[in-house]
């Protein structure tokens, strides 16, 4: 028995496995790439890069690989624009957005033969993303990793979403086995979007201590912070995140006004790249509450052996 394929518009691919973007510079061109080669959708995650860079990441993918590969970008950066429109001249199957909704973006990506697949959180958000051209839609749950734009679980969200719209709904949070994927496909997805589990892979631009962290994190470790974002994110509880907890927010050294807004609380540009530079003391690990389940830091080849094994098991397992 195989999986199902995932089209997304003009493009399709083997699998129905779309590995979430994650910056800043987690998700870079060697995890994106080795996920687009085993079948799945590989993203780079272009906030917090320059339009140059992103070029760059894209370019690099795309010499490793044939397969579906596309960028995520946080609609609440101030490049949005200039960041979708490089990674659009480099080549991308598809731009995801995610943190905010940008009605351009569909125009600039339809002009370009690109796939534009927004994150929603809502029905009338996922109903005005098909109004405008979206050629499918992300459903991210309330256990997702990064910001958060819902309090609500998503297989308690994605059923009123599919019912929403005729486009292909892809389920996000919560999803690190086969058996998650059944689950979630089971409900009507036509795929999933994971984030957390490729974060702790070999692949994966996190350091090592890092995802020492998530296959360490138990679920008393994976809490909500603030953001200066204006939404809530998950992360794995460090000193920083006490900080936080205790209203002791660190002081702006340096503001590049990288937000279109800012609540100004701290700066979380300057937290992610902490983090990514292997500061996982002072900086933010983002982590979705599946880090908790995550135990191994495995190859991406060998993580998807696993989930289609994993699925399998799961389907032939299950009741006619
Ligand atoms: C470390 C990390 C960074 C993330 N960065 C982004 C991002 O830049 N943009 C975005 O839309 N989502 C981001 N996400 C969310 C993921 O793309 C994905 O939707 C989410 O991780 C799914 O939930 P899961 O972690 O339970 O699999 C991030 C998640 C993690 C864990």
């Amino acid at each position: 028995m195989d999986m199902p394929t995932l089209t997304i518009g003009t493009r399709t691919s083997r699998l129905p496995i779309m590995q979430g973007g994650m910056a800043v510079r987690i998700s870079m061109s060697p995890l994106a790439a080795a996920v687009a080669n085993e079948g799945g959708i590989g993203l780079i995650a272009g906030s917090g890069l320059t339009p140059d860079e992103l070029i760059a990441e894209v370019r690099a993918a795309r010499a490793e690989t044939d397969g579906v590969l596309g960028v995520n970008i946080m609609v609440a950066v101030r490049g949005f624009k200039e960041l979708v429109h490089a990674a659009i001249s480099a080549g991308v199957d598809l731009v995801v957005s995610g943190a905010g909704f940008s009605r351009d973006v569909f125009g600039w990506c339809r002009d370009a033969g690109v796939e534009m697949v927004p994150i929603v959180g809502s029905e009338r958000v996922a109903k005005l993303s098909q109004h405008f051209g979206a050629s499918a839609v992300v459903v991210e749950g309330f256990e997702a990793g990064g910001h958060l734009g819902t309090d609500e679980y998503m297989l308690d969200l994605l059923p009123r979403i599919i019912e929403s719209v005729d486009i292909p709904v892809i389920g996000a949070g919560g999803v690190v086995t086969g058996a998650d994927i059944k689950r979630t496909l089971d409900a009507g997805a036509a795929g999933v979007q994971m984030g957390s589990r490729f974060a702790a892979t070999v692949e994966s631009s996190a350091p090592d201590a890092f995802k020492d962290m998530y296959v360490r994190a138990t679920e008393d470790d994976i809490l909500i912070i603030k953001s200066p974002v204006g939404l809530p994110g998950r992360a794995i509880r460090n000193p920083f995140t006490d900080r936080l907890t205790a209203g002791d927010y660190p002081r702006i050294e340096r503001c590049e006004a990288c937000l279109k807004q800012c609540g100004r609380e701290y700066c979380i540009m300057d937290k992610l790249i902490r983090a990514q530079g292997g500061d996982v003391i002072d900086g933010l690990v983002f982590a979705g509450s599946s880090a908790a389940r995550i135990h191994d830091i495995p190859t991406v080849e060998a993580l998807m052996d696993r989930l289609v094994a994993q699925w399998r098991t799961a389907s032939e397992g299950a009741p006619a």
